[in-house]
């Protein structure tokens, strides 16, 4: 049987350090709401057979943003299963979708958070990962130097940046490797972690400073200069 790719986007979070009314990934960005951009993204790729969004039990935008975007239906389903923490909205959509995906198939797990991702990204994470054995993550190399605090916000030291990356989404691995690294790991912020804990070595893959996360009130701006092309 041939492998498929599906995309799964943990989007039940509330975005508390963005202090909105609304969850971050619902405010508008560019003309639409935060999530809709990453959802369009995976529509458009010819990859991707089917997108699982995980949004709160009690979550009143998701429907409304899927019926008004034809596109989307039939390509997008919402699983309202999301957990306390990503892991767990990560863990609880895997387990919905198992009767849909084989084992052996890729899930490309993307951050609702993360607007700028684009097709060409996707592909390229796809065309550098579909054989291999572990799988991997759009990443960045560091490029600030880094240093480590005291609590009193003075430098104790400069850690080497060599070798240094920032994680991104997406983050592509197998699904029953994936959900058996969910189920083993701790308070884990990534997938890669889950992994990584298994002894595993994800491959790194260069991504973008336009897929950043929008986590704060002054990131919305930026991220609409990259949505709407101008940076
Ligand atoms: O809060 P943060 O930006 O790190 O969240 C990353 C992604 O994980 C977001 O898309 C957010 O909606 C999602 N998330 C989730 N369930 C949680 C916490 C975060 O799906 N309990």
């Amino acid at each position: 049987m041939a492998t498929s790719y599906f995309a799964l986007i943990p989007a039940a979070g509330i975005g508390a350090r963005m202090k909105g009314e609304q969850p971050k990934q619902y405010l508008q960005l560019a003309g639409k709401p935060m999530l809709q951009h990453v959802l369009d993204t995976f529509a458009a790729s010819a990859a991707i057979a089917h997108t699982f969004v995980v949004v709160s039990g009690g979550d009143g935008y998701i429907e409304d943003l899927i019926s008004a975007a034809p596109h989307l239906i039939g390509r997008v389903t919402a699983l309202y299963r999301g957990g306390l923490t990503r892991r767990e909205s990560v863990l609880n959509g895997l387990h919905a979708v198992r009767e849909k995906v084989n084992d052996e198939d890729w899930v490309l797990v993307h951050d609702a958070a993360r607007p700028g991702l684009t097709v060409a990204l996707i592909d390229k994470l796809i065309c550098a990962l579909r054989e291999d054995a572990t799988g991997g993550l759009l990443a960045m190399p560091l490029v600030d130097t880094l240093k480590r605090s005291g609590p009193d916000l003075r430098v104790d030291a400069t850690v080497p940046r060599d070798r240094l990356w920032t994680a991104q989404t997406p983050q592509m691995f197998r699904y029953a490797l994936l959900r058996q690294a969910l189920e083993n790991a701790g308070d884990v912020t990534d997938e890669a972690s889950a992994i990584e804990a298994m002894g595993l070595r994800p491959q790194l893959v260069e991504g973008s400073q336009r897929n950043f996360k929008v986590t704060l009130p002054q990131d919305l701006l930026l991220a609409e200069l990259f949505l709407k092309g101008i940076a």
